[in-house]
Protein backbone atom coordinates (compact mmCIF):
# COMPACT_ATOMS: atom_id res chain seq x y z
CA UNK A 1 0.00 0.00 0.00
CA UNK A 2 1.58 3.24 -0.77
CA UNK A 3 -0.03 6.03 1.64
CA UNK A 4 0.23 9.18 0.36
CA UNK A 5 -1.05 12.02 3.11
CA UNK A 6 -3.14 14.93 1.96
CA UNK A 7 -2.95 18.24 4.09
CA UNK A 8 -7.14 18.62 3.41
CA UNK A 9 -10.09 17.53 1.18
CA UNK A 10 -9.01 20.02 -1.74
CA UNK A 11 -5.14 18.65 -1.76
CA UNK A 12 -6.45 15.00 -1.54
CA UNK A 13 -8.87 15.78 -4.97
CA UNK A 14 -5.96 17.59 -6.86
CA UNK A 15 -3.26 14.39 -5.67
CA UNK A 16 -6.26 12.10 -7.11
CA UNK A 17 -7.19 13.60 -9.89
CA UNK A 18 -3.58 14.29 -11.12
CA UNK A 19 -3.03 10.43 -10.95
CA UNK A 20 -6.30 9.90 -12.76
CA UNK A 21 -5.86 12.25 -15.57
CA UNK A 22 -2.11 10.25 -15.94
CA UNK A 23 -3.95 6.58 -16.65
CA UNK A 24 -6.24 8.61 -19.03
CA UNK A 25 -3.41 10.27 -21.15
CA UNK A 26 -1.31 7.04 -20.99
CA UNK A 27 -3.73 5.25 -22.38
CA UNK A 28 -6.84 7.06 -23.84
CA UNK A 29 -8.98 3.51 -23.85
CA UNK A 30 -8.87 3.04 -20.13
CA UNK A 31 -11.56 1.69 -18.41
CA UNK A 32 -11.80 3.21 -15.32
CA UNK A 33 -13.98 1.84 -11.96
CA UNK A 34 -15.57 4.71 -10.25
CA UNK A 35 -17.35 5.14 -6.81
CA UNK A 36 -19.71 7.85 -5.73
CA UNK A 37 -20.07 9.97 -2.37
CA UNK A 38 -18.93 13.04 -0.95
CA UNK A 39 -14.80 11.71 -1.48
CA UNK A 40 -14.50 11.48 -5.58
CA UNK A 41 -16.80 14.96 -6.10
CA UNK A 42 -13.77 17.32 -5.72
CA UNK A 43 -11.88 15.12 -7.85
CA UNK A 44 -14.40 14.81 -10.85
CA UNK A 45 -14.85 18.87 -10.70
CA UNK A 46 -10.60 18.63 -11.72
CA UNK A 47 -11.27 15.78 -13.97
CA UNK A 48 -14.17 18.01 -15.70
CA UNK A 49 -11.39 21.18 -15.79
CA UNK A 50 -8.90 19.07 -17.27
CA UNK A 51 -11.10 18.32 -20.10
CA UNK A 52 -12.53 21.86 -20.52
CA UNK A 53 -8.85 22.69 -20.80
CA UNK A 54 -8.14 20.17 -23.55
CA UNK A 55 -6.22 18.13 -21.35
CA UNK A 56 -8.13 14.96 -20.93
CA UNK A 57 -10.39 13.25 -24.14
CA UNK A 58 -13.27 10.63 -22.19
CA UNK A 59 -14.29 9.89 -26.46
CA UNK A 60 -12.86 6.30 -25.55
CA UNK A 61 -12.82 5.85 -22.18
CA UNK A 62 -15.18 3.18 -20.92
CA UNK A 63 -16.57 3.31 -16.96
CA UNK A 64 -18.06 0.81 -14.58
CA UNK A 65 -19.15 1.97 -11.22
CA UNK A 66 -18.90 0.43 -7.74
CA UNK A 67 -22.82 0.09 -7.03
CA UNK A 68 -26.35 1.46 -6.64
CA UNK A 69 -29.36 1.63 -4.21
CA UNK A 70 -32.24 -1.00 -5.39
CA UNK A 71 -35.95 0.45 -6.06
CA UNK A 72 -34.44 4.38 -7.11
CA UNK A 73 -34.99 5.02 -10.49
CA UNK A 74 -31.71 6.17 -12.56
CA UNK A 75 -33.67 9.64 -12.58
CA UNK A 76 -34.16 10.52 -8.60
CA UNK A 77 -31.86 12.54 -7.62
CA UNK A 78 -30.52 10.12 -4.64
CA UNK A 79 -29.72 7.17 -7.31
CA UNK A 80 -25.74 6.87 -8.25
CA UNK A 81 -26.92 7.15 -11.67
CA UNK A 82 -27.97 10.68 -11.22
CA UNK A 83 -25.30 11.03 -9.37
CA UNK A 84 -22.26 10.36 -12.17
CA UNK A 85 -24.06 11.98 -14.49
CA UNK A 86 -24.41 15.23 -11.96
CA UNK A 87 -20.69 14.98 -10.84
CA UNK A 88 -18.55 14.01 -14.14
CA UNK A 89 -20.37 12.47 -17.65
CA UNK A 90 -22.63 15.36 -18.31
CA UNK A 91 -19.43 17.61 -18.12
CA UNK A 92 -17.38 15.68 -20.39
CA UNK A 93 -17.26 13.94 -23.78
CA UNK A 94 -17.90 10.30 -22.64
CA UNK A 95 -20.23 8.47 -24.97
CA UNK A 96 -23.35 7.11 -23.14
CA UNK A 97 -22.80 3.25 -24.11
CA UNK A 98 -19.55 3.32 -22.29
CA UNK A 99 -20.98 4.19 -18.96
CA UNK A 100 -22.06 0.84 -17.08
CA UNK A 101 -23.62 1.25 -13.39
CA UNK A 102 -25.55 -1.71 -11.98
CA UNK A 103 -29.34 -1.68 -11.68
CA UNK A 104 -30.96 -1.63 -8.74
CA UNK A 105 -34.44 -1.80 -10.53
CA UNK A 106 -37.10 -4.68 -12.23
CA UNK A 107 -38.12 -8.37 -10.19
CA UNK A 108 -34.76 -10.02 -11.11
CA UNK A 109 -31.79 -8.18 -9.27
CA UNK A 110 -29.81 -11.63 -9.08
CA UNK A 111 -30.11 -11.24 -12.67
CA UNK A 112 -28.69 -7.98 -12.91
CA UNK A 113 -25.96 -9.20 -10.56
CA UNK A 114 -25.36 -11.45 -13.12
CA UNK A 115 -25.38 -9.14 -15.84
CA UNK A 116 -23.44 -7.03 -14.30
CA UNK A 117 -20.40 -9.67 -13.38
CA UNK A 118 -20.40 -9.85 -17.34
CA UNK A 119 -19.79 -6.27 -17.84
CA UNK A 120 -17.24 -6.63 -15.78
CA UNK A 121 -15.54 -9.52 -17.08
CA UNK A 122 -15.73 -7.74 -20.49
CA UNK A 123 -14.54 -4.20 -19.26
CA UNK A 124 -11.05 -5.11 -16.85
CA UNK A 125 -10.48 -2.13 -15.35
CA UNK A 126 -6.88 -0.38 -15.67
CA UNK A 127 -7.63 1.72 -12.29
CA UNK A 128 -10.53 1.76 -9.45
CA UNK A 129 -11.50 4.26 -7.75
CA UNK A 130 -12.54 4.09 -3.96
CA UNK A 131 -13.97 5.60 -1.10
CA UNK A 132 -13.82 4.25 2.64
CA UNK A 133 -17.31 3.74 4.83
CA UNK A 134 -17.04 4.69 8.10
CA UNK A 135 -17.24 0.88 8.92
CA UNK A 136 -14.30 -0.03 6.80
CA UNK A 137 -16.75 -0.85 3.38
CA UNK A 138 -15.66 -0.34 0.30
CA UNK A 139 -18.23 -0.45 -2.64
CA UNK A 140 -21.28 -1.36 -0.55
CA UNK A 141 -18.90 -4.37 0.62
CA UNK A 142 -20.08 -4.27 4.33
CA UNK A 143 -18.17 -5.60 7.00
CA UNK A 144 -18.33 -9.57 6.71
CA UNK A 145 -18.78 -9.48 3.27
CA UNK A 146 -16.27 -12.73 2.19
CA UNK A 147 -13.23 -11.57 -0.39
CA UNK A 148 -14.31 -13.44 -2.86
CA UNK A 149 -17.71 -12.13 -3.38
CA UNK A 150 -18.69 -11.27 -7.04
CA UNK A 151 -21.42 -8.56 -7.54
CA UNK A 152 -23.83 -9.36 -5.10
CA UNK A 153 -27.62 -7.70 -3.55
CA UNK A 154 -26.44 -6.33 -0.48
CA UNK A 155 -28.59 -5.57 2.94
CA UNK A 156 -27.03 -1.85 3.95
CA UNK A 157 -25.88 -1.90 8.05
CA UNK A 158 -27.51 0.56 10.29
CA UNK A 159 -23.93 2.58 9.78
CA UNK A 160 -24.19 2.72 6.30
CA UNK A 161 -27.84 4.00 6.34
CA UNK A 162 -27.40 6.95 9.02
CA UNK A 163 -24.08 7.72 6.96
CA UNK A 164 -25.83 8.26 4.16
CA UNK A 165 -28.99 9.83 5.74
CA UNK A 166 -27.34 13.15 5.58
CA UNK A 167 -27.80 13.59 2.02
CA UNK A 168 -31.59 12.77 1.79
CA UNK A 169 -34.21 15.34 2.90
CA UNK A 170 -36.18 12.20 5.19
CA UNK A 171 -34.04 9.75 6.76
CA UNK A 172 -36.87 7.11 5.83
CA UNK A 173 -36.24 7.49 2.57
CA UNK A 174 -32.44 5.91 2.15
CA UNK A 175 -32.88 2.62 0.60
CA UNK A 176 -32.25 -0.39 2.94
CA UNK A 177 -30.47 -2.37 -0.01
CA UNK A 178 -28.04 -1.76 -2.97
CA UNK A 179 -25.98 -3.63 -5.39
CA UNK A 180 -22.57 -3.80 -5.35
CA UNK A 181 -18.88 -4.99 -7.36
CA UNK A 182 -17.80 -7.65 -4.79
CA UNK A 183 -14.35 -7.26 -3.50
CA UNK A 184 -12.80 -10.16 -5.70
CA UNK A 185 -13.78 -7.44 -8.62
CA UNK A 186 -12.44 -4.67 -6.97
CA UNK A 187 -9.30 -6.14 -6.52
CA UNK A 188 -8.90 -6.89 -10.42
CA UNK A 189 -8.28 -3.97 -11.02
CA UNK A 190 -4.54 -3.05 -11.98
CA UNK A 191 -4.23 -0.12 -10.17
CA UNK A 192 -6.64 1.30 -6.97
CA UNK A 193 -6.89 4.62 -5.64
CA UNK A 194 -8.55 4.63 -2.75
CA UNK A 195 -9.79 8.39 -1.07
CA UNK A 196 -10.42 9.08 2.87
CA UNK A 197 -10.95 12.66 4.57
CA UNK A 198 -12.57 14.10 7.50
CA UNK A 199 -12.27 12.23 11.14
CA UNK A 200 -14.93 10.08 10.91
CA UNK A 201 -12.92 8.06 8.61
CA UNK A 202 -9.96 8.00 10.92
CA UNK A 203 -10.87 4.57 12.65
CA UNK A 204 -11.40 2.68 9.39
CA UNK A 205 -8.44 4.40 8.17
CA UNK A 206 -6.37 2.89 10.69
CA UNK A 207 -8.42 -0.27 10.64
CA UNK A 208 -7.20 -0.58 7.21
CA UNK A 209 -3.76 0.29 7.61
CA UNK A 210 -2.46 -1.42 10.73
CA UNK A 211 -4.93 -4.11 11.34
CA UNK A 212 -5.41 -7.77 10.51
CA UNK A 213 -6.67 -8.29 7.13
CA UNK A 214 -10.01 -9.50 7.58
CA UNK A 215 -13.09 -9.74 6.18
CA UNK A 216 -14.15 -7.57 9.20
CA UNK A 217 -12.82 -4.66 7.57
CA UNK A 218 -13.01 -4.96 3.98
CA UNK A 219 -10.78 -2.36 3.29
CA UNK A 220 -8.23 -4.40 4.84
CA UNK A 221 -7.96 -6.59 1.63
CA UNK A 222 -6.03 -3.49 0.06
CA UNK A 223 -2.88 -4.62 1.86
CA UNK A 224 -2.28 -7.56 -0.12
CA UNK A 225 -3.25 -5.50 -3.92
CA UNK A 226 0.35 -4.42 -5.39
CA UNK A 227 -0.79 -1.42 -6.53
CA UNK A 228 -3.17 0.43 -4.04
CA UNK A 229 -2.59 4.09 -3.24
CA UNK A 230 -4.00 5.23 -0.38
CA UNK A 231 -4.23 9.02 -0.77
CA UNK A 232 -6.25 10.26 2.51
CA UNK A 233 -5.97 13.92 4.43
CA UNK A 234 -4.63 14.61 7.80
CA UNK A 235 -7.71 14.36 9.75
CA UNK A 236 -8.59 10.81 7.98
CA UNK A 237 -4.84 9.51 9.32
CA UNK A 238 -4.99 11.36 12.46
CA UNK A 239 -5.32 7.82 14.27
CA UNK A 240 -2.19 6.34 12.25
CA UNK A 241 0.92 5.30 14.44
CA UNK A 242 3.97 5.61 11.80
CA UNK A 243 4.95 8.27 9.65
CA UNK A 244 3.71 8.18 5.92
CA UNK A 245 4.66 9.88 3.12
CA UNK A 246 3.30 13.04 2.91
CA UNK A 247 2.88 15.58 -0.38
C1 LIG B 1 -19.85 4.77 -3.23
C2 LIG B 1 -19.29 3.71 -2.43
C3 LIG B 1 -19.07 3.82 -0.96
C4 LIG B 1 -18.49 5.17 -0.55
C5 LIG B 1 -18.27 5.24 0.95
C6 LIG B 1 -17.72 6.58 1.37
O1 LIG B 1 -19.93 4.39 -4.59
O2 LIG B 1 -19.01 2.69 -2.97
O3 LIG B 1 -18.19 2.81 -0.55
O4 LIG B 1 -17.29 5.37 -1.23
O5 LIG B 1 -19.47 5.00 1.61
O6 LIG B 1 -18.68 7.57 1.11
P1 LIG B 1 -18.33 9.12 1.24
O7 LIG B 1 -17.31 9.41 0.18
O8 LIG B 1 -19.62 9.82 0.96
O9 LIG B 1 -17.81 9.33 2.59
Amino acid sequence: MKIIIAENYNHMSEIAARLISKVIIEKPCATLGLATGTSPIGTYRLLIDNYEKGILSFDKINTVNLDEYVGLDFDNEQSYHYFMNDNLFSHVNIPKENVHIPNGLGNDLKGNCKDYDEILKKYPRDLQLLGLGGNGHIGFNEPGTPFKSFTHIVDLTERTIKDNSRLFSDPKDVPKQAITMGIMEICRAKKIILLASGKSKADAVYAMVSGDVTENCPASVLQLHNDATLIIDKDAASKLDRNFMTE
